[in-house]
């Protein structure tokens, strides 16, 4: 039910087959999808090509500097239909949260005998309105949300997140985007003493860069977001380390950047180290939630701009793009509207207001986010040091790189068979009139960031391009966003999206309850968080495992028999990689992954094949 809509709009009546010999040559279908080179009735293609060019045109961006957003006649057509059918999918979480809502507040102020508070300042209401320390911040999860967030949460999040390991693991799982290895001659951003680092890592500063076993996430920029009033936060710089002998990824230091620039470590008060983790953790989930929006949205959005402007609908890469670009377009404008707007969704549960969202755009749109080749998977990983390093010993476990990487492998593996059911021979490409308009267009036009070059000649940079697109709908976006912040990204009371008492300028903090949300701030930041997730999709066939059995993909008979083939293959390798991440568990040493909680946000029989939200 789902794809059907606009796969097909221009489609005009059933065309060709047996123009070319079935197995010799390109293959046709009887779907209509066909390289222009043999489309029987060119002149009629070309008109439609021309209407789509004139139709759809690059308006401006609407969230801070990003890639252009659809504008023109068809275009503006397009982004309202996204819109309502985003509207529909978003009824049954909506409806969800209300419903559930109320039964957490009554267990919440049940269980601390207090009224929900309405002003923090107020003694009457337990230290955080409600939350008297922070174990009771798990009455916000423990056996509620049944039905907005069936996944639950991380099992071993509550009895573990005090834990160094939790918190350097998440750099390696739940947002791999913010961290970096430091290269030997990297300059450093704040210097520790000998003895401190020694003591904790067995080295020096020093001796740990130059054995590339460095690593720095830096947020310093966001000290310059403006606060809202009553709220606060940091702008933290962490080191992390491979300890030199048993080479655990473990966290070095945490420089606050605001107020009177503490620098944490683990050798502090147990609660001042876990409140500068605390603090990095609010500065890194702002990054990975507007980091998305730079990195998957704003990337397949303009890539597939420039292919409604150039292919036709009956283009077998238009086929596939219309298929994995359901509802893109609804994204911006309902972020502009409801979330980032003054006084919307983002002012309600972040330190900084809404401001700070195209400021973040801008500063990792054109450098970082927005280019499109370095963020292949592996290139990214291997280009901020993380795989295949040259200067420094491999981690361990790199969580995210190991649940990707296989769905990755099979979403090449399965674009290959479908690029070349069409493309059987290079010359293919190079006479595609089409084909080499899109990607002259987004080298140019559509100012695609990092875009491979016009002309394309190598069938394998296509694969790759395709690839990267299904891998920004259907993996990456999920990985920062859809389940993943109701998981375990977001979860108070380690990931706060805010503070709201003034940080401690001195060390020595007793207690860092009252610094947190009371139950209105936390079912703000809780809701807002379901509100990402779409629980009713599996049983739609929207997840990635039915990424290409439904829409364009839906009836076999029309397809190529190897793509036919190659889309079952596909799905039941998603289904066993589906199974294998849904079993994991503890170890003998109360670990998973290397990690001391479960993480299972990349389970493909979970997470939507698009950009749902
Ligand atoms: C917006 O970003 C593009 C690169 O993506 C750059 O060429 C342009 O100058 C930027 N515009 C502004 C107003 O910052
Ligand atoms: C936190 O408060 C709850 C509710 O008052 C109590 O049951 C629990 O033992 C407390 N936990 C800690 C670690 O103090
Ligand atoms: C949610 O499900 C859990 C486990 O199935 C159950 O114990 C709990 O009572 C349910 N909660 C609600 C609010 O329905
Ligand atoms: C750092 O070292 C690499 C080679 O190891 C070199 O290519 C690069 O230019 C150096 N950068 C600086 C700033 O010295
Ligand atoms: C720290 O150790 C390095 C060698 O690893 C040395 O060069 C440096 O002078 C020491 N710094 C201090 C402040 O002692
Ligand atoms: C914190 O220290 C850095 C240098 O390490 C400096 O650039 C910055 O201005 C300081 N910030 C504040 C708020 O003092
Ligand atoms: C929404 O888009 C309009 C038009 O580009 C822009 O003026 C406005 O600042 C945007 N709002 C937000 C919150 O980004
Ligand atoms: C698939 O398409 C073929 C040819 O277009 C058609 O004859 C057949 O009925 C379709 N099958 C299904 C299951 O829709
Ligand atoms: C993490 O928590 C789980 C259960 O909550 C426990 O079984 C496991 O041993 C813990 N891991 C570590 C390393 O403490
Ligand atoms: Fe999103």
């Amino acid at each position: 039910m789902l794809n059907i809509l606009l796969i097909g709009l221009f489609i005009c009546g059933d065309i060709v087959q047996g123009l070319a010999p079935p197995h010799s040559g390109p293959l046709l279908s009887s779907s209509g999808y066909i390289l222009p080179q043999l489309d029987p009735n060119p002149s009629q293609r070309a008109q439609e090509v021309a209407i789509n060019y004139a139709g759809f045109l690059y308006g401006p961006p609407l969230i801070g500097n990003l890639s252009f957003f659809p504008a023109g006649t068809l275009g503006v057509q397009r982004v309202y239909a996204d819109i309502e059918g985003f509207k529909q999918n978003a009824v049954f979480i909506t409806e969800a949260i209300e419903k559930e809502s109320g039964a957490v507040v009554q267990e919440i102020t049940q269980v601390s005998n207090i009224p929900p508070a309405p002003n923090i300042e107020s003694t009457n209401y337990g230290k955080a309105g409600g939350f008297k320390n922070l174990s009771s911040y798990e009455l916000l999860y423990k056996d509620e949300w049944n039905q907005s967030n069936p996944l639950g949460i991380a099992p071993g999040y509550f009895t573990n997140y005090s834990q160094d390991l939790h918190f350097s693991m998440e750099r390696l799982s739940v947002n791999p985007f913010s961290t970096s290895r430091l290269h030997p001659n990297d300059t450093l951003p704040f210097a520790l003493d000998n003895v401190t680092v020694s003591k904790i890592a067995g080295a020096t500063l020093d001796n740990l860069q130059k054995s590339g076993r460095l690593f720095l996430a830096s947020h310093s920029y966001q000290a310059l977001y403006q606060l809202q009033p009553g709220r606060f936060g940091a702008a933290c710089d962490a080191y992390f380390y491979l300890h030199p002998i048993t080479n655990d990824f473990l966290p070095l230091a945490i420089k606050t950047n605001v107020g009177s620039n503490l620098t944490y470590s683990p050798l502090d008060s147990e609660n001042d180290w876990l409140f500068a983790k605390l603090m990095f953790n609010s500065n890194d989930f702002l990054h990975s939630q507007i980091f998305h929006l730079a990195n998957s949205h704003a990337v397949a959005e303009i890539v597939y701009l420039a292919a409604l402007r150039t292919l036709s609908a009956r283009h077998p890469v238009r086929a596939f793009l219309d298929r994995i670009m359901y509802q893109s377009y609804a994204i911006r404008p309902v972020g502009n509207q409801t979330l980032f707007n003054p006084g919307g969704f983002f002012d309600q549960t972040a330190a900084v207001d809404h401001r700070a969202v195209p400021e973040f755009v801008d500063r990792f749109y054109p450098n970082i986010a927005g280019l499109f080749r370095s963020n292949y998977l592996r290139e990214s990983l291997v280009n901020r040091g993380m795989l295949d390093c040259s200067y420094g010993p491999e981690l361990k476990n790199l969580p995210f790189f190991e649940d990707a990487g296989p769905i990755v492998a099979s979403l090449s593996r399965f674009v290959s068979t479908f690029v070349k059911a069409y493309y059987t021979d290079s010359l293919y490409l190079e006479g595609d009139n089409e084909l080499q308009a899109w990607i002259a267009e987004a080298n140019t036009q559509a100012n695609v960031l990092d875009f491979p070059p016009a002309p394309l000649t190598n069938i394998q940079t296509l694969i790759d391009i395709l690839t990267q697109m299904a891998y920004l709908t259907g993996v990456n976006h999920h990985l920062l966003n859809s389940n993943a912040p109701s998981y375990i990204t977001g979860l108070l009371p380690f990931h706060p999206s805010a503070f709201f008492k003034p940080l401690p300028t001195s060390k020595g903090v007793q207690d860092i309850t009252p610094y947190l949300a009371d139950l209105d701030h936390a079912m703000a930041q809780v809701t807002l968080q379901l509100r990402f997730q779409r629980p009713q999709l599996p049983a739609e066939h929207g997840e990635l495992v039915d990424m290409f059995s439904q829409g364009a993909f839906n009836n076999g008979s029309s397809l190529p028999w190897e793509v036919v083939e190659a889309a079952a293959r596909f799905r039941s390798d998603m289904e066993g990689i589906g199974q294998k991440i849904g079993a994991k568990q503890f170890d003998e040493n109360g670990l998973s992954q290397g990690m001391p909680f479960v993480w299972k946000v990349l389970d493909p029989r979970k997470i939507p094949y698009f950009l749902s939200v």
